[in-house]
């Protein structure tokens, strides 16, 4: 049975997203550069199992196939991001033909199968040749960035209207420079904040490249994952709101506002610098939407212990954990939506990541992969963008995570987070419960979400 009461608006934009490292496979094929991805999973000890992203998915091989996934599910649109040392083997200069090609010919074949292609310029995959020359650190790379960008942008806004200069920057300062549990692996309070404010910097100078050689729209994707106190105590808030401005305001504010919220000086202290002026005109770019990727909450409390927030979060003893240990909470999405356009104003919102990690059966039976659990997330979250929707977001689209299983970064092939499966051993890919579930949503835009 189905109603209208799950019904999305007119021309919602339904989609599934990946990145390069994560499934393309041939990270040197063809004459492309390597990537501090690269470098880190053949760094001893860095990845889980020595699990690296040399097959990966071998999408780079079998992307024709992958599409005809996507048409299956009848997909509207497609987010994948581009290798930049597959097109700048050196990060700046000479471009590789053959590393643009690819991304061409995936591009061709989404359209050919009428599925609306959303490039992501960077997805945290840096050439190990900018890496070699301070990477983050260093404030050329803005200007890097911005020219890689225009190569992009030539050779494929013809045929791609949507464009994102960068997937979660925060992901790549605090796992990459602050803790080290990412590429490029440091350890550093004093880097961390330099990174950020140069990943913002690039994502400026890559929009204001768009607004000089593109026509269409640009954007850039932020993770938000809201904070609730665990209890009302002045020390649990003044935690909870440090916690919220380090995640969801260090990367949002000064490309949205054109500044940064005080705590970030509260919580780096010493290592917190003075920014030159002029570069919060280079962040704040006006942007055609916002991309938003929403997987859990945290519930905060204060905890001296916990470096650098002195907080940290709280195990809720009924919920349903994932795989990745995030607490399923759908209402964080509701609130993360409506949080956003309090502050940000009334921007066009995309949620281009939302999905979880659950084990699956190795195999089908009877035909069929059993993912019960991440149905059931989907579905939740799905009825969740439904509510926020009635509740005036100006939401525009939805990106599950992920088209398919694939290298869950420094976790490698052991957390699966697809609606197909892959057996990584064979590249057989297999589509579960789930994917079963988006293709009848997005059949029906949204009203078989009222059928049990
Ligand atoms: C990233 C993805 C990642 C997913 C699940 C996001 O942080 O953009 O690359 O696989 O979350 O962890």
């Amino acid at each position: 049975m189905t109603s209208h009461r799950f019904r999305f608006p007119e021309g919602f934009h339904w989609g599934a997203a990946t990145s390069a490292y994560q499934i393309e496979g041939s990270p040197l094929a063809d004459g492309a550069g390597p990537s501090i991805w690269q470098r880190f999973a053949h760094t001893p000890g860095m990845m889980a199992n020595g699990d690296t992203g040399d097959i990966a998915c071998d999408h780079y091989r079998r992307y024709r196939d992958d599409v005809q996934l996507m048409r299956a599910l009848g997909l509207q649109g497609y987010r994948f991001s581009i290798n930049w040392a597959r097109v700048l083997p050196e990060g700046t200069g000479r471009v590789n033909p053959k590393g643009l090609d690819f991304y061409s010919r995936l591009v061709d074949e989404l359209l050919e199968n009428g599925i609306v292609p959303n490039a992501t310029l960077f997805h945290w995959d840096l050439p190990t040749a900018l890496d070699d020359r301070g990477g983050w650190l260093n404030r050329d790379i803005a200007h890097w960035f911005a020219d890689y960008a225009a190569v992009m942008f030539k050779a494929l806004d013809d045929r791609v209207p949507r464009w994102t200069t960068l997937n979660e920057p925060w992901v790549v300062t605090d796992g990459g420079y602050l803790h080290g549990l990412l590429a490029p692996g440091h350890r550093n309070k004093y880097e961390a904040p330099i990174a950020a404010h140069n990943l913002m910097r690039a994502s400026g100078a890559g929009i204001q490249a768009y607004r000089a050689h593109g026509n269409h729209e640009v954007g850039v994707v932020f993770n938000i994952e809201p904070k609730y106190p665990h209890s009302q105590s002045a020390e649990d808030l003044a935690a909870t709101r440090r916690a919220h401005a380090y995640m969801n305001q260090q990367f949002a504010d000064p490309a949205l506002l054109g500044s940064y919220p005080p705590e970030l000086k509260e919580i780096f202290g010493d290592a917190w610098p003075e920014f030159p002026h002029d570069d919060f005109k280079l962040m704040q770019q006006p942007v055609d939407f916002v991309g938003i990727n929403y997987y859990t909450r945290a519930v905060v409390k204060h905890d001296a212990e916990a470096f650098p927030l002195k907080a940290s979060s709280v195990f809720q003893p009924n919920a349903t954990y994932t795989e990745t240990g995030w607490e399923v909470f759908e209402q964080g999405l509701i609130d993360t939506l409506t949080w956003f356009k309090n502050r940000y104003g009334n921007v066009p919102l995309y949620i281009t990541e939302n999905g979880s990690a659950f084990y699956d059966p190795p195999e089908a039976e009877n035909g069929e992969l059993d993912d019960p659990l991440r149905a059931t997330y989907l579905r939740k979250h799905l009825v969740a963008l439904h509510q926020a929707i009635e509740a005036g977001v100006n939401l525009k689209g939805y990106y599950a995570w992920s088209l398919m299983d694939n290298l869950e970064w420094s976790l490698g092939f052991s957390k699966r987070f697809g609606l197909y499966h892959v057996d990584f051993a064979t590249q057989k890919r297999t589509a579960k419960t789930s994917a079963k579930l988006y293709a009848t949503v997005i059949e029906s835009n949204g009203e078989a979400l009222a059928a049990d």
